[in-house]
């Protein structure tokens, strides 16, 4: 059995990215999620997720449905500023009790570029600027106003160094176990 395998969900190449950076500096395989099968993810001891944020979904996690949460860490990747942001729907909508209990979850931040968003994609960030526009003018706060203030724009925070704290602890827990 092989130690630690990283996966990503991405449509659009942020956490791919953060994915491939993540398992050089491991040295361990990447594998994306679309074309990775429950059985493979067997041959590996740690899974690393990481998975694109979509409205309420988590790009690709579906894949670990009924993984515990055991030596399992998730990081998301999406447009919001990780230090203003509530994330606690989005995770209490993708992980079953198990999981919320036992993963360790980081969160990171993508990007975006509106020019290459599908029709579909175009239209959910449509509906969400409507809601924020709404949310705010009810009640200011800083998440809806960061989206407001990127939107239809093409934008780009992806940072390598932002996966320190995630290497330290897999190093840990790996050196842990050993
Ligand atoms: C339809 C749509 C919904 C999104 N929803 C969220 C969201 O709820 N929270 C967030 O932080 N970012 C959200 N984003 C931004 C993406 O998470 C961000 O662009 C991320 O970097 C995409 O990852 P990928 O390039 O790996 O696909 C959304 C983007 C789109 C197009």
């Amino acid at each position: 059995m092989e130690k630690v395998a990283v996966i990503y969900g991405s449509h659009y190449g942020t956490t791919q990215q953060y994915a491939q950076w993540i398992a050089e500096s491991l040295q361990a395989p990447l594998l994306d999620a679309a074309k990775t099968t429950k059985e493979q993810l067997q041959n590996y001891e740690w899974l690393i997720f990481g998975g694109g944020l979509y409205a309420s979904g988590i790009k690709g996690f579906k894949l670990l449905k009924e993984h515990s949460g055991e030596k399992l860490i998730l990081f998301t990747v999406g447009l919001a500023d990780p230090k203003v942001t509530d994330y606690s729907p989005i995770l209490n909508n993708n992980l079953s009790k198990e999981q919320l209990q036992n993963t360790k979850i980081f969160h990171l931040r993508g990007g975006i570029d509106y020019g290459r968003l599908s029709k579909m994609h175009r239209l959910m960030m449509a509906f969400k600027k409507k809601d924020a526009e709404k949310k705010i003018s009810v009640q200011p706060n800083e998440e809806d106003r960061e989206f407001l203030a990127t939107y239809n724009q093409q934008i780009d925070f992806t940072a390598e160094e932002t996966i320190a704290p995630l290497i330290d602890y897999v190093k840990k827990e790996l050196e842990a176990y050993v």
